[in-house]
């Protein structure tokens, strides 16, 4: 514990401020007070430097979030907790948005309040930067979390140490969560770690695909029915909320869901009842609802494919999570994880990569993000051909031509001749396969189930390869990079 570190504690109730204070002299702290936002600010302009300040967010004319605003433009760097109230929640988002650490509800209890202390105060524990493969090295830490399924959360970049405290903080207040980012940046992984740190965790995690089924299935599939709701349905089935109650939904490409169910999730997300198919009795259940796409949000809105008062039910809290070409210092340590994870899975010793293969990571621009990277170890562990690994990553590099990052390592040569032919027939065949789905989604005016009757490939298949090669219809932007990395 950091004993003597100098606590401000803010509340306009004085009660309050002796009770807490008295809770933090017997441990030492160095206590101040201040009875309401403006003094507490004053004392900051005027030199203060506490270790933390504890702030209550309901004061009368400078609140919590307006004094949190105020006391970050004089010290960005000043660790604050928040005192709300239990039905406070939204406050509390605002607030961490804003920058605070983490939160206690009152009425508290000491040990509440210590563990906050604790968590805040102390020292980061979280592993050093090991990674030192040749030039490139990461400074600072590294923050690694371990999920199910042999999954990890890495984070070291600044943009994902944010996040990672975002996470922390937002996990315990139950809203939903908006997810944005590109294919394969971690919105699952985050949901995952969502999920893991709310007090759910005991509770199931369940993900629903709405890409993956046609309107109706995703309807019965999300909200179950009754026997005989339709032709084949013999017996009730309670749908996915159901089946999660207490616990939390992970609703992925939320973005294709057809906009009659996204008026039917409103009411969930609105008063949490629902009723299944063929029932005229309303089901209650307590979600919590994380949403993840990688649609360009703004444009779906103009576009009516997505609600706009769903959109700002699920808006609570977003997280834009960037893309791995964002944060390249990343790459070096997801390539040693990634190894050691998959190594171990497979059982096979750990490869190390050489300068060249790292550099080639770099310079590489990543379209499918972090599972592409970690698909690319998975290969380069089974095969162990280093230049086959490069001119996998130069072929597809220069294929997309949008010169950002896809640079040439050996100047111009298309690449080595035994992994040059592999790479050289898939893109090939991609190419080919991406000239046949483009065409059969302007022939049948990107009528996606059209589509892939046409191609004589399953509706699901077709969207999975929309995603991959990222085709958007005409007159569309991208949320991504154009289509690049044709595999
Ligand atoms: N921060 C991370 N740390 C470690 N591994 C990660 C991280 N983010 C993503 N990954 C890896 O990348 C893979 C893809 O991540 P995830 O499934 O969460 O992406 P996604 O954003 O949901 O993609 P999609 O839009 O295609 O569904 C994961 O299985 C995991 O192996
Ligand atoms: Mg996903």
């Amino acid at each position: 514990m950091s004993v003597n570190a100098t606590i401000l504690i803010v509340d306009d109730e004085p009660s309050m401020l002796r009770y807490t204070k008295t809770l933090l002299e017997v441990d030492n702290y160095s206590v101040e007070t201040a009875g309401s936002g403006f003094e507490a600010i004053k004392r900051v302009q005027e030199g203060l430097k506490p270790s933390l300040i504890l702030l209550d967010m309901a004061m009368p004319s400078m609140n919590g979030l307006q004094t949190i605003e105020e006391c970050k433009k004089i010290r960005p760097e000043q660790k604050i907790v928040v005192l709300s109230c239990v039905s406070d929640t939204s406050t509390v988002v605002q607030a961490i948005k804003l920058g605070a650490l983490d939160y206690v509800t009152k009425p508290f209890y000491k040990s509440e309040l210590d563990a906050v202390l604790k968590r805040c105060l102390e020292p980061d524990k979280s592993a050093k930067g090991t990674v030192d493969m040749q030039r490139y090295t990461v400074s600072g830490d590294v923050q690694i979390e371990s999920l199910e399924d042999d999954l990890f959360f890495l984070a070291a970049s600044p943009q994902m140490k944010q996040i990672r405290a975002q996470v922390s903080l937002v996990a315990k207040v139950d809203v939903p969560v908006l997810l944005l980012g590109e294919s394969g940046v971690g919105k699952e992984i985050l949901a995952r770690l969502i999920h893991k740190m709310s007090i759910r965790a005991h509770r199931p995690l369940l993900k629903v695909n709405c890409a993956a089924l046609p309107a109706e299935l995703l309807e019965s599939e999300l909200f179950g029915y009754e026997a005989g709701a339709f032709t084949g349905a013999q017996r009730s089935k309670p749908g996915k909320f159901e089946q999660c109650n207490r616990g939390t939904i992970l609703l992925d490409e939320i973005g294709e869901m057809s906009t009659a169910l996204q008026a039917k999730l409103l009411h969930v997300l609105q008063d949490g009842s629902f009723s299944r198919l063929g029932s005229r009795s309303n089901v209650t259940v307590d979600v919590r609802v994380l949403a993840a796409t990688n649609i360009n949000i703004e444009e779906a809105i103009a576009n009516k494919t997505l609600r706009e008062d769903l959109y700002y039910r699920l808006n609570a809290f977003t997280m834009h999570i960037p893309p791995l070409r964002e944060r390249r210092e990343e790459i070096p340590l997801l390539l040693k994880h990634f190894m050691n994870r998959l190594s171990e899975r497979y059982a096979n010793a750990p490869l190390s990569y050489s300068e060249r293969l790292v550099r080639a990571c770099m310079l590489y621009h990543w379209p499918g993000n972090l599972r592409e990277l970690g698909n690319f170890v998975k290969r380069y562990l089974v095969l162990q051909d280093e230049d086959m690994a490069i001119s996998e990553l130069e072929t597809k590099g220069k294929g997309q031509g949008n010169g950002s990052t896809g640079a040439s390592l050996n100047g111009g040569v298309v690449a080595a001749p035994e992994g040059g032919l592999k790479s050289l027939v898939r893109t090939l065949k991609d190419e080919a396969e991406l000239k046949a789905i483009e065409q059969a989604l302007v022939a049948t005016n990107w009528n996606r189930k059209l589509a892939a009757a046409r191609l004589n490939i399953s509706y699901k298949a077709l969207l999975y390869k929309i995603k991959q090669y990222q085709i958007v219809p005409p007159g569309s932007t991208r949320l991504s990079e154009p289509r690049t990395g044709l595999r």
